[in-house]
């Protein structure tokens, strides 16, 4: 029996519980939103929709957190996304307020869950949830890294005219401009990267890659949800069905690559006891020096959280 529940039944919201619905791995999927009518009407069509995609997982939607009792993994999504012209890390003084506040009624009803942060700035509502929670920094962390990297493999998967499935990659540091993609460990079907693209071009595409978040902003007027939404359904899959798969995703460091104190996208593996392992790669000189600027742009995000008060 395993209970997956999703706080905010908004774009990434309802797009997690649909990709959920589909990958029948939940006994029952709780879509939570303070809009209690739209988050049941949402719940509503998708449980219509099992008898013509052939799913069982039976799906709610409420606006009150006992539904949510003893919830195995539960995925926040709560908060307001931004707009055209906003960084995400100006969305703190909202969403961290929200996150915390959900993070605590959560924990009312559910003692121990796995929380899955999507919220933005992803980074440090991370770190949030992790404080108001009080849980193993095992079981909370935040999802960036999977979509950041699907965006990386997919720009290279045109340019290469080959099929996305083939391109294997790993992206570190903070879900923001100052993230890391990492063309020494990406493979095209097990080719390196660099010896079937020239340099000029994947310079370009790590760059689009780190403002790919931007450019979706500016064609929608708000932030992606189809990419988001499958990458942390992904990552509830590994969890439930403890597939112990390797993603880059955000969680506590607690001295690796010489940082602690603060969440930060690293590879990790998944399992039904959260995070599993923390990776350690072995960067060079070059790589190591990005996730370092990558850290300090989440350190100074972070203290614009820590002088909020909330946890
Ligand atoms: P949205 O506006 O479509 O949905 C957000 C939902 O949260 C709304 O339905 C709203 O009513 C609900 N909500 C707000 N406060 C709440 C509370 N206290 N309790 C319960 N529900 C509450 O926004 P969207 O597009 O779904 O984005 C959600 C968040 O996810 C944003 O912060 C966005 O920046 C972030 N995001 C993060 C990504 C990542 O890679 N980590 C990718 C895409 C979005
Ligand atoms: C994204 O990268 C907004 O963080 C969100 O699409």
């Amino acid at each position: 029996m395993s209970k997956v529940t999703v706080v905010g039944a908004g774009n990434v919201g309802a797009t997690v519980a649909n990709v959920l619905a589909h990958k029948d791995i939940a006994n029952e999927i709780v879509l939570l939103d303070l809009k209690g009518k739209m988050a049941q009407g949402k719940a509503l069509d998708m449980w219509q929709q099992a008898p013509i995609d052939y799913y069982s997982s039976r799906i709610v939607g409420t606006d009150k957190y006992t539904a949510t009792k003893n919830s195995d993994v539960v995925v926040i999504t709560a908060g307001i996304p931004r707009k055209p012209g906003m960084s995400r890390d100006d969305l703190i003084s909202t969403n961290a307020k929200i996150v915390v506040s959900v993070t605590e009624s959560i924990l009312k009803y559910s003692k121990n869950p796995i929380i899955i942060v999507v919220s933005n700035p992803l980074d440090v509502m991370t770190y949030a949830a992790f404080k108001a929670s009080k849980l193993s920094p095992k079981r909370v962390m935040g999802m960036a890294g999977i979509l950041d990297t699907g965006r990386y493999r997919a720009f290279l998967a045109s340019e290469l005219n080959v099929s996305p499935k083939d391109i294997q990659a790993v992206l570190m540091g903070g879900h923001g401009d100052t993230m890391v993609p990492l063309p020494r460990y990406t493979t095209v079907a097990g080719i390196p990267v660099t010896e079937l693209i020239d340099k000029d071009k994947l310079k370009a595409i790590v760059e689009r890659t780190k403002k790919g978040g931007g450019e979706l902003v500016g064609l929608m007027g708000t932030s992606a949800w189809y990419a988001p939404g499958a990458a942390a359904a992904q990552m509830v899959e590994s969890i439930l069905r403890d597939e112990n798969r390797i993603f880059p995703c955000a969680t506590m460091l607690t001295g690796q690559y010489g940082l602690k104190n603060i969440s930060l996208g690293v590879p990790v593996q998944l399992g039904k006891e959260g995070i599993t392992n923390v990776m350690e790669l072995k960067l060079n000189a070059r790589e190591m020096k990005l996730l370092k600027k990558s850290a300090q742009h989440v350190t100074d995000v972070l203290k614009t959280f820590n002088k909020m008060k909330l946890v």
